[in-house]
């Protein structure tokens, strides 16, 4: 077999539909959203990758801090043959489990909605090491997520706080759908963006260089590449608010004066007053209590609380547990 290969679980048409859906839902009711998997093109995942390189962007750099002290914790804890993880991404910070897992790991399997950053990823990863193998899949981990046949013990990483830009609902879901997807001797490693002080956090999402602020506004340009509209990043401001109430940061694309954007595919005409949001983000920020009960609740056992030196992000490792 191919050391890489990439397979689309998603139909032909099915990232068109599911847009189209999106945003037929999201721009037609009251308060306006956006799914925020919408960002991810070629262009959306290299301007994420900017962000983790920012100054005031921190979960990143934390994140591999507490990598890099207990990958091999992970791997003596787990044992896992199989390295599944979702929403890869560049698989950057992966390397650390990577290395701890080798040599019994028998096969990676990145998952990501972004065709560029599997295959940039993977790309990398087998120039880096030429016995790995690599399964990519190209899906969408909230909607009917299906492993290939794979070697356990599986260890699922779900990591950079990702599970944040669920909702609490999303969440619940979603942590279920990977539970079922597991036998005992499996495990989850989760990475949560931890509750701090507001203005690290704020800053963390409106950075000085304005990188995060063009992320947000590319959401913008997918549509109007893919929906054929006519919506213009400079109509509107990158707005970042964090929500005490929710515990979550939002980010938001504020209309600059009132305008309409037009979206000829789907014959829909779509009105903003002047200053009104579009939301097109959720960034959960958790507690121990909170994660440890969201897990339980999914039916798996927290087993490690790891957090970097400065308390700002954790890493939990999140056991299956035997059945009776
Ligand atoms: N794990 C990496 C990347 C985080 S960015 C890190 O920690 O740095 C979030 C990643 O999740 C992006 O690569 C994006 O394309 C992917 N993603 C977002 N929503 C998704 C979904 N619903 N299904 C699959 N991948 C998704
Ligand atoms: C991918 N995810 C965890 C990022 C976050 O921090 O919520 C996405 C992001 N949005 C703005 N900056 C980064």
């Amino acid at each position: 077999m191919s050391p890489f290969q990439l397979t689309r679980t998603l139909a032909d048409d099915a990232s068109d539909a599911a847009l189209r859906a999106d945003v037929l839902t999201g721009l037609t009711r009251h308060p306006k959203v956006l799914p925020p998997k919408w960002f991810y093109d070629a262009r959306g995942s290299e301007l994420f990758e900017e962000i983790t390189r920012l100054p005031e962007y921190y979960p990143t750099r934390a994140e591999r801090e507490i990598l890099a002290a207990r990958a091999r914790d992970v791997a003596a804890v787990t044992g896992a043959r199989t390295l599944v993880e979702l929403g890869s991404g560049s698989s950057e910070k992966t390397r650390f489990l990577l290395d701890a897992l080798l040599p019994e790991l028998d096969g990676y399997v990145p998952v990501d909605v972004s065709e560029s950053a599997l295959e940039g990823a993977g790309e990398a990863l087998l120039a880096e090491r030429p016995g790995l193998r690599v399964h990519a899949l190209l899906a969408d981990f909230t909607h009917g997520l299906e492993l290939p046949p794979t070697t356990g013990p599986r260890l699922v990483a779900f990591l950079g706080g990702t599970i944040g830009n669920l909702l609490p609902d999303e969440r619940r879901e979603f942590l279920r759908a990977v539970r079922e997807m597991l036998v005992p001797g499996d495990a989850l490693l989760l990475g949560t963006d931890l509750v701090k002080d507001e203005a690290t956090l704020v800053a963390a999402y409106d950075d000085a260089a304005g990188v995060t602020a063009e992320f947000n506004k590319n959401v913008l340009a997918v549509i109007d590449r893919e929906l054929g509209a006519d919506a213009r990043p400079e109509d509107f401001d990158h707005v970042a608010l964090w929500d005490p109430r929710h515990e979550w940061i939002e980010m938001r694309l504020r209309a600059r004066h009132a305008l309409v954007v037009k979206i000829p595919e789907l014959d829909l005409v779509v009105p903003f007053e002047a200053g009104e949001e579009l939301r097109t983000e959720v960034s959960a920020k958790f507690r121990q209590e909170g994660v440890r009960a969201e897990l339980a609740e999914a039916g798996f056992t927290l087993s490690r609380w790891w957090t970097d030196e400065k308390e700002r992000f954790a890493l939990s490792l999140a056991t299956v547990p035997a059945l009776g």
